[in-house]
């Protein structure tokens, strides 16, 4: 049995974990997936009923009592310093160290990619984000605030012991999976002092993987060769800004943002499952978010609890749901949220 906390959140969050628990049920019967669902209203409207975002011990609670947690989105314009976000789904990122962000860019159908000409095959890579620290540390501060002499200082903190772990993370997945070449992108022609500690904790740990090419790029330039050249991607590994960025441009490249999965790892612990997207205010309570972000959320986090054909089930009934039309606008379907979601949970068996 695997106890699984669940998180919607906010806007679209609800919407879309609604279809992905509607596919836990039927993997539950097709697969016979043994789970245990339970729900937690964290998120904006809890926070503006009571002022509380991360209940106290809630971090150990899910350490301690769950095997993984599906979370919808966190954001809400009534909730304007994005408070709920930061201590609800960074405060999990952090509190539970969960530090490999690891976000899949494949394109599922070759009519999805809004780049010309690409096939199915071509478009296949991941991208591990590190997760704990980078520009998301919270440190910095305001001098003289609201004066003409303001001063806003953003930090961004890099640990060797945090870098080394998702470089060697990215790595171990590139040979576990017989990927050949592991690709970094990081700003170091700028960032000297954190772009240096990278570049070398980036030679040091390739040199143990020999049989796998490591590559580097400037930022700037993936994002260019992402759209231009994405064939060339395996793995990708960068930090937790340059990480969130290519991202949604990865989601982007392989048919938007409603498509895009995710899991905040730490191996053998407890661990955050979430679409890429966000609450996407002006969708929500519309019925027309597209659920297959969320769905394919659900197909990762029961491979890393080691329900493989369950998982794989799921994602080829998503595969033949979008052959068959049977998709939100965004895909260029016509169907609702949930009626999307049930097309594909009819594809399952
Ligand atoms: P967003 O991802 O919510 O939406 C951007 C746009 O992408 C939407 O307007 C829509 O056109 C499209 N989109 C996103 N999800 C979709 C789906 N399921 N189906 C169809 N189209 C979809 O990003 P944003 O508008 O920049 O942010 C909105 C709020 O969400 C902000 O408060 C932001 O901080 C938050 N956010 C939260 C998370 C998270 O909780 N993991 C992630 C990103 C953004
Ligand atoms: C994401 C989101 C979050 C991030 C925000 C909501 C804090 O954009 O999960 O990609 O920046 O990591
Ligand atoms: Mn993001």
């Amino acid at each position: 049995m695997k106890r699984i906390a669940v998180i919607p959140g906010d806007g679209i969050g609800p919407e879309v974990i609604g279809e992905a628990v509607r596919v836990l049920e039927r993997v539950r019967i097709t697969h016979e997936v043994s789970l245990h669902l339970t729900d937690f209203d964290w998120g904006a409207d809890r926070f503006l009923r009571d002022g509380v975002t991360l209940p106290e011990g809630a971090l150990e609670m899910l350490a301690g009592e769950f095997d993984a947690i599906l979370a919808g989105a966190f954001g809400d314009p009534r909730v304007p310093c994005n408070k709920v976000a930061e201590e609800v789904l960074l405060g999990m990122r952090r509190g539970l160290d969960l530090y490999i962000n690891l976000r899949p860019v494949r394109l599922l159908d070759a009519r999805l990619s809004p780049l010309r000409d690409r096939t199915v095959a071509e478009i296949d890579f991941v991208v591990f984000r590190e997760n704990t620290e980078g520009a998301y540390c919270g440190a910095g501060g305001f001098l003289k605030k609201g004066t003409s002499e303001e001063i806003a200082t953003q930090e961004e903190l890099n640990t060797r012991k945090g870098v080394e772990r998702i470089i060697v993370a990215a790595f171990e997945y590139a040979r576990a999976n017989r990927r050949k070449r592991v690709t970094m992108a990081d700003k170091s022609n700028v960032q000297r002092f954190g772009g240096d500690l990278w570049q070398r904790v980036f030679r040091e740990v390739a040199s143990r993987y020999p049989e796998i090419e490591a590559n580097h790029q400037y930022v700037d330039a993936m994002t260019m060769f992402m759209v231009l050249d994405p064939g060339q991607y395996e793995v990708i590994v960068s930090n937790n800004l340059f990480g969130d960025i290519l991202t949604d441009l990865g989601a982007a490249i392989v048919g938007g943002l409603g498509l895009a999965a995710s899991g905040n790892i730490h191996p053998g612990r407890v661990s955050l499952f979430e679409p890429v997207h966000g609450s996407a205010p002006p969708l929500a309570g519309k019925g027309i978010a597209n659920p297959i972000g969320a769905i394919l959320t659900v197909a990762m986090m029961l491979e890393y609890l080691g329900h493989k054909s369950a998982s794989e089930a799921i994602e080829a009934a998503v595969r033949q749901s979008i052959v068959h039309h049977e998709t939100t606008r965004d895909l260029g379907g016509d169907l609702s949220t949930t009626a999307a979601g049930a097309a594909i949970c009819n594809r399952i068996g």
